[in-house]
């Protein structure tokens, strides 16, 4: 038996209070289907470490962090106190660049039991993943400012976006898409207004597109992307898009399926040179941080991706998957339910009821 060893890294808000849940549900899983995990803690956020140290992470994070199997992450944020450019640049994206966890993998499913608030839809009109590049694009710190606090006042931003960092996000996803119910994807662009980058894109798209034949391909301007995403979501099967365009994507389809508060994510290095970090996809929601009332199923269901991706194919953690998922399901139609779900149970509650039904 392997013994796996994870980072726990809760972070900020609720990602204090649905990593919890997260680990019971995993510890539960792991017990059941006999496999070995050993979590490490780390304080690594604004309102702990960043309040003593002035910075986000230690000096030595990369080292510490690098002998690990994977890294469980709640969420990271205080805009009140440290500003998000410095503690989301401070911790996760960097995790995500030094690790090269180049893609963002972001299931959207409609779940049985779960409030949809597109009129008419049912599970299994919306079932698809939004496949996000997750290490260039234009989330970039190359730029700056000329003339400051002048009438003049100038500032840059780039974008990047290299042909490997192109090529390797849309190979993952035309390699998922041939494994997929359509075997259809969808490429995001703005090759209409971003006259540089997104041509580029769609040039790489078409290229990818002509290895991978059984797979079908479509293109569409982010605009009116956003705009099916609302009226035709049983359209799309995997949706591939840059770092900005799959961020957007990926707030929007969890909520068009119901909540963003169930929509967990990975981020991935698949070739396991680094370890790949599994977290919701919501942030630490200062506005209900505090309350127990936050939906812990996205930090469980990135717990879920984490044991698969452990696994590598192995059937015993597909199985510790599986029996998550549908623990989580199970619940959705017929258990308690936290407040974004029109419920009035707890975090604490919603979590120990997935743990007992796993
Ligand atoms: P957010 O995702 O934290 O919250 C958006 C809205 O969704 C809020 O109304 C919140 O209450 C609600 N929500 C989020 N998760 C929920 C859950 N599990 N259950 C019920 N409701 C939930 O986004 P934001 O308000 O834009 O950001 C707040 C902070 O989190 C900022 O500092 C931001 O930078 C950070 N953030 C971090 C991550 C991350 O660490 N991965 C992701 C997104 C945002
Ligand atoms: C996400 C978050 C992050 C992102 C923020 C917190 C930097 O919104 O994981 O979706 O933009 O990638
Ligand atoms: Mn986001």
């Amino acid at each position: 038996m392997k013994n796996h060893r994870i980072a726990v890294i809760p972070g900020d808000g609720i990602g204090g209070e649905v990593m919890p849940e997260g680990l019971r549900v995993l510890e539960a899983a792991a017990g059941k289907f006999n496999i070995e995990i050993e979590f490490t803690h780390f304080d690594w956020s604004c309102s702990d470490y960043y309040l003593k140290h002035g910075q986000m992470l230690p000096a030595d994070w990369f080292e510490t962090l690098k002998p690990f199997d994977a890294i469980y992450f709640g969420a990271v944020g205080w805009p009140e106190v440290v500003p998000d450019h410095i503690s989301l640049w401070g911790s996760l994206l960097k995790f995500r660049r030094e690790f090269d966890q180049y893609v963002n993998l972001r299931p959207v499913r409609l779940m049985p039991g779960v409030p949809c608030p597109l009129a008419g839809r049912k599970p299994g009109d919306i079932d698809f993943y939004v496949v996000r590049e997750n290490t260039e694009g234009e989330y970039s710190k190359i730029g700056g400012m000329m003339f400051e606090g002048t009438e003049r006042e100038l500032v840059l931003q780039e974008s990047v976006f290299t042909r490997t960092g192109v090529d390797r996000i849309l190979r993952f996803a035309f390699e998922l898409a041939k494994n997929r119910p359509k075997r259809h994807l969808t490429a995001a662009t703005k090759s209409n207004g971003i006259a540089i980058s997104m041509p580029y894109w769609d040039e790489r798209v078409a290229l990818m597109g002509g290895e991978f034949p059984e797979v079908s391909w479509d293109k569409y301007h982010i605009d009116i992307l956003t705009a099916r995403f609302v009226l035709t979501p049983d359209l799309f099967d995997v949706v591939v898009a840059s770092n900005l365009f799959g961020d957007i994507l990926s707030d929007l389809g969890p909520a068009c399926a119901g909540t963003i508060g169930i929509a967990p994510s990975a981020n991935l290095n698949p070739d396991r040179l680094f370890p790949s970090l599994f977290e919701p996809v919501h942030g630490s929601a200062p506005d209900i941080a505090g309350r127990n009332i936050a939906n812990p199923i996205a930090m469980v269901w990135s717990g879920a991706m984490m044991l698969d991706f452990l696994g590598n194919g192995d059937p015993r953690y597909r199985a510790a998957h599986d029996a998550i998922i549908s623990a989580i399901e199970a619940i959705l139609v017929d258990g308690p339910r936290t407040p974004d779900m029109g419920g009035r149970a707890t975090t604490v509650e919603v979590g120990a009821a997935i743990a007992a039904a796993v």
